[in-house]
């Protein structure tokens, strides 16, 4: 009897099937091992909400994240927020216009001075 070559094993129908299975296994992997989300572009808000917070929220976040308020708030009395804004406008460059950051040192002095 005469040996039958390989490729008879497999039917045409599975061999017909195969890009769909391979392409369902794919998606399944795929749906099993996500990429990463990426990280939405704005950051949540986590400062109190006052009146100043929408001044912070614009001129504040384009260097780094509001975190730094919290977590400097304890070393910077009221009086002395005006001095570090200034310093991101002097020093850092940061573009806020005297108006915001009247706003922003007021909200700062209110609501992250360290209590004396
Ligand atoms: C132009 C960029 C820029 C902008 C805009 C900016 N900062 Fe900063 N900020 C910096 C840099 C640079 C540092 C110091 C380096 C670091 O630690 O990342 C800093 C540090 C700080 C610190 C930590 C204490 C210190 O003096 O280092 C606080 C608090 C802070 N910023 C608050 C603010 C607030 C409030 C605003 C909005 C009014 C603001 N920043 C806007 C660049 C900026």
């Amino acid at each position: 009897m005469r040996a039958r070559p390989l490729f008879r094993l497999i039917p045409p129908s599975a061999i017909a099937i195969a890009p769909t299975a391979i392409a369902i296994a794919l998606g399944l992997l795929a749906l099993a091992f996500p990429a990463v989300p990426a990280r939405a572009e704005e950051q949540p808000i986590t400062l109190k909400d006052a009146p100043g917070l929408s001044e912070i929220a614009a001129n504040c976040q384009g260097c780094h994240s509001l975190d730094y308020v919290r977590m400097n708030a304890p070393f910077i009395a009221p009086d002395v927020w005006k001095a570090e804004i200034t310093k991101m406008r002097v020093a850092y460059g940061a573009p806020i216009d005297d108006d915001d950051t009247a706003k922003i040192v007021a909200y700062l002095a209110a609501n992250y001075g360290k209590a004396e």
